[in-house]
């Protein structure tokens, strides 16, 4: 069994490594490790281990990085930050894609999307997951080069075959798509098998927005959604996106997981050593609980809505929409037969489904921009309650996140996620990572 260990300590999680095909090492390895480390701890170390899927196969060792070293994620309730540039942060992810093999253009695409996480606000996201992405491929369970092939095609649908290739990658070569059929025939609907995590759902309808097409896409993931009234998780957090655009450059996009939160935020909260609010996540009973250590060792988010009570049955409905639109659609895995996936990496490849769909407006009513303006500005303008809270829009939060960064100077990273890419800089023998 893989484990996560949640714990204060300052030092790093000693690395180690698959090493000659011996994938139980790392397993009884990182148990050491862990149980070390709660001993270092003392008591301001309240270490938590979430089992994880059991191992059956063991990985290929990639053979251009032979023995890999794996760390498991040391996480602190230490919550200082320290600025760094978005072109440092994106550099950086880069040359962490670079030094595992991917070919220089997959990796720019997969840290363009990471970073674009950070600077939206989405941390769960951006760097948070650059050391999973990296454990795959140098375990092989992602292949950094793959090219994504077309399997079927009509005028207006695709289906395709991610190859286990990145997830921005294939991301980008399905709405790509999808666009160009949109473009032609007014709709583009492309579904993909055999592809991998994908960061932000947003990222791909704003690549339909930027082209003036409303967009749309989707995700099945590893399960962490308990459907209602159960103690085992079924789906993903499952997220999925709507963009469209507006004049004057505005826009509506809406991007969320299905789930209460996407689990990153309960990773987050973890780390800052703060509680979850209610609703996010059950505990082994099937409770809602505050304990974000026990809500991530659980891995029970619940869905959008929370319990039955408050209609938690609407988002668990919405999560098995999106699984049946991308896994059961791109005949990809789905519901419990999507893998587990943890910060170690994962032992199989994820082959999840996803789907994306670009529509042109202009096939429709005229001046679909104009209205969306004025559609916009009538949520916008609405008495708030809290005269010093506006009333938002999806996409609206980021936009200011943007800003924010932008006036900053830079992303401002938690402590313990630099020490995760100080960790990643000397395994990978790359520039660290620079900060102000
Ligand atoms: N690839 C994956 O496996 C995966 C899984 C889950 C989530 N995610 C991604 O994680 C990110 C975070 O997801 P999330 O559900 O935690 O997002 P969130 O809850 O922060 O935001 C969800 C949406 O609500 C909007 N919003 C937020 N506050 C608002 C307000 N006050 N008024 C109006 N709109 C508001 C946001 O703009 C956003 O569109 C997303 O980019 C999502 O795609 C990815």
């Amino acid at each position: 069994m893989t484990s996560l260990t949640l714990c204060c300590s300052r030092r790093a999680i000693a690395a180690n490594a698959y090493v000659n095909g011996n994938w139980r090492f790392i397993q009884t390895l990182q148990r050491r490790q862990q149980l070390q480390q709660q001993q270092q701890c003392g008591r301001h170390c309240a270490a938590a281990t979430a089992t994880a899927a059991a191992t059956t196969t063991a990985p290929k060792t990639n053979a251009n990085i032979g023995a890999f070293t794996i760390s498991t994620r040391n996480m602190s309730s230490c919550s200082s930050q320290q600025l760094v540039a978005v072109d440092e942060s994106r550099r950086f992810m880069i040359d962490c894609f670079m030094a595992v093999k991917v070919p220089e253009e997959n990796a720019r695409a997969q840290a363009d999307l990471l970073v674009a996480a950070d600077y939206r606000g989405h941390f769960s996201h951006g760097m948070n997951r650059l050391e999973m992405y990296i454990n795959d491929l140098a375990i092989n369970s992602t292949n950094g080069a793959a090219e994504p092939q077309v399997l079927k095609e009509t005028p207006a649908t695709a289906w395709v075959d991610g190859c286990n290739g990145l997830g921005a990658v294939v991301g980008n070569y399905c709405m790509d798509l999808a666009i160009k059929k949109a473009k032609t025939v007014g709709v583009g609907w492309v579904c993909a098998k055999g592809s991998n995590h994908y960061g932000m759902a947003g990222w791909y309808a704003m690549r339909a927005m930027k082209q003036g097409l409303v967009g749309m896409s989707m995700t099945n993931t590893s399960p962490l959604m308990a459907p209602t009234g159960a103690k085992e998780a079924a789906l993903g957090t499952n997220p999925l996106s709507l963009g469209a655009p507006a004049s004057n450059s505005d826009q509506f996009l809406l991007d969320m997981a299905t789930t209460a939160v996407a689990v990153g935020k309960i990773e987050i909260q973890n780390r800052k050593g703060a509680p979850l609010p209610d609703g996010w996540a059950q505990d082994p009973n099937g409770n809602v609980t505050n304990d974000a250590k026990l809500g991530f060792a659980t891995g029970c988010l619940m869905p959008l809505g929370g319990s039955e009570l408050t209609s938690g049955y609407k988002g668990y409905g919405l999560g098995a929409m999106v699984d049946i639109l991308s896994g059961v659609m791109a005949g990809a895995k789905y519901s419990t037969q999507v893998r587990k996936w943890t910060h170690a990496g994962a032992n199989s490849a994820a082959d999840l489904g996803q789907v994306f769909i670009a529509v042109d407006p202009n096939c429709f009513a005229p001046e679909f921009e104009e209205r969306m303006t004025d559609f916009n500005s009538r949520l916008r303008n609405t008495t708030p309650t809290d005269p010093k809270k506006p009333v938002l829009l999806a996409g609206d939060k980021e936009k200011n996140n943007m800003k924010a960064v932008d006036a900053a100077g830079g992303i401002q990273y938690l402590e313990n996620q630099l020490k995760t890419c100080a960790a990643l800089a000397e395994k990978l023998k790359i520039k660290p990572l620079s900060f102000n």
